[in-house]
């Protein structure tokens, strides 16, 4: 480090991520200087951010939410924008590092441009990694962009390998708390409610996330990111439930060594990490762990019945093109339509093992423009697909009276 505050933009500043970030600036006022800040459509919670942190930018991709934004902002100096292109514009804003947390698929322009502009990428938003996988990762190659993860899961691996030589890596293991339903029989998981599902027992995440974690999705899609990460085949990849959310992944050495990292559960401890590498850790306001306190750990296999979508990821890693772009939008659709009550809990598998069944998985995918164009089509296919389960689930829960 140079003694400069380091230039940051938060994609998706309203968030839990977002959120956690801001909490890091504020136990670090004077390392940071705020660049943008992004949000969706929540005028009122990213005015407030903006009076705070006092960002030059503060950007809604919602464009119909700019008067609001403008009017909540006026009279403090900062620039407002809204829509798709400003969202964009303020994610290439030269800054030193972009936290990239936008939720879903919709995060993938954004993070690409901060890609382009060669900076360092702090990467919560995995969807970009399934969605484009090896088109995004050269870009950053190209553009001489670091990619630093976020998930707790692969910062913890990360970790790990700079503590070892790589060619003596035989395989990592990422660790999955197994969410509110680890212990649930699939007749009462078919009955599983948005509220259980969102009733995470150990992190505090925003819903879609929330969502994958109970269908053990989140895995899925982790197994693939840490793919693109790490450049290791699907089959190097091991996941083990780990109820007490406190190992968050182990790298596998060939002497028979395993290097695990360890820490609350608390995403500030990742954040600060991808935040400060690879100068000084930053402290984060997480505690160490309390290892007698905690008493034991425990690791058990996923079982794949009640967990299809962790399968269902993995084969759309071996298949390759199109197969982890059109799981990913399957996914979200599926998500939302649970959310919405529209499905049940153990429809949104079903949902995406129909998506990889249908053409459209097999189709090639070699640049971001094929992603975004497989993305489009495969929510077109999966609402369609959802009417069939509309008309075959019955075992869902009946929609609420609100
Ligand atoms: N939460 C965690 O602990 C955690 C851990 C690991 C990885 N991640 C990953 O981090 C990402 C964010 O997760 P989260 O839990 O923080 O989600 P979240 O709480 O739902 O926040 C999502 C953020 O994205 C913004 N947003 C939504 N659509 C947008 C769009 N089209 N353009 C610009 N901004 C948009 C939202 O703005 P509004 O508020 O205006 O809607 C909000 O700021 C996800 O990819 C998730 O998988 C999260």
């Amino acid at each position: 480090m140079n003694g400069r505050p380091i230039r940051l933009t938060v994609l998706g500043a309203t968030g839990s991520i977002g959120r956690s970030t801001l909490s890091l600036v504020d136990l670090h006022r004077e390392r940071f200087e705020l660049v943008a800040l992004v949000a969706g459509s929540d005028a009122a919670a990213l005015a407030e951010l903006a009076r705070r942190y006092r960002p030059q930018l503060a950007v809604l991709a919602d464009s119909s939410r700019l008067a609001e934004l403008r009017e909540r902002l006026a009279g403090t100096g900062v620039a407002t924008g809204a829509g798709e292109t400003a969202v964009r514009e303020a994610a290439a804003a030269p800054a030193d590092r972009v936290v990239a947390a936008i939720v879903g698929a919709a995060g993938l322009l954004p993070t690409l441009e901060a890609v382009r502009q060669g900076t360092v990428v702090a990467l919560a938003n995995k969807e970009c990694l399934v969605c484009a996988g090896q088109a995004f990762v050269e870009e950053a190659r190209r553009h001489g962009s670091r990619i630093l993860p976020v998930d707790s899961e692969h910062s913890a691996i990360f970790q790990c390998l700079l503590a070892g030589r790589r060619d003596d890596l035989e395989r990592i293991v990422l660790t999955a708390s197994g969410g509110p339903f680890r212990s649930w029989d699939l007749a009462r998981m078919a009955r599983a409610t948005p509220e259980q599902a969102l009733a995470h027992p150990r992190w505090k995440m925003g819903a879609k996330i929330t969502v994958d974690s109970a269908t053990l999705v989140n895995k899925g899609l982790e197994i693939i990111e840490a793919h693109h990460l790490f450049g290791l085949p699907e089959e190097r990849i091991e996941v083990l439930v780990h109820p007490q959310s406190v190992v968050h992944g182990l790298a596998v050495f060939c002497d028979g060594s395993l290097l695990a990292q360890l820490a609350e559960p608390d995403m500030r401890a990742p954040l600060s990490f991808a935040l400060s590498f690879p100068d000084s850790r930053l402290p984060s306001g997480v505690g160490p762990l309390d290892l007698a306190r905690i008493g034991r750990l425990d690791f058990e296999e996923p079982d794949p019945r009640r967990f299809p979508g962790l399968a269902h990821a993995r084969e759309a890693l071996r298949r390759g093109g199109a197969a982890a772009a059109v799981l990913n939008a399957a996914n979200e659709v599926a998500v939302r339509a649970f959310l919405e009550r529209r499905i049940g809990f153990l429809d949104i598998a079903r949902l995406i093992g129909r998506l990889l069944a249908h053409p459209l998985a097999d189709a090639p995918l070699s640049s971001i423009e094929d992603a975004l164009a497989v993305d489009r089509e495969a929510r077109l296919v999966a609402e369609a697909e959802l009417r069939h389960l509309d008309a075959a689930s019955s075992t869902r829960e009946p929609p609420s009276p609100c």
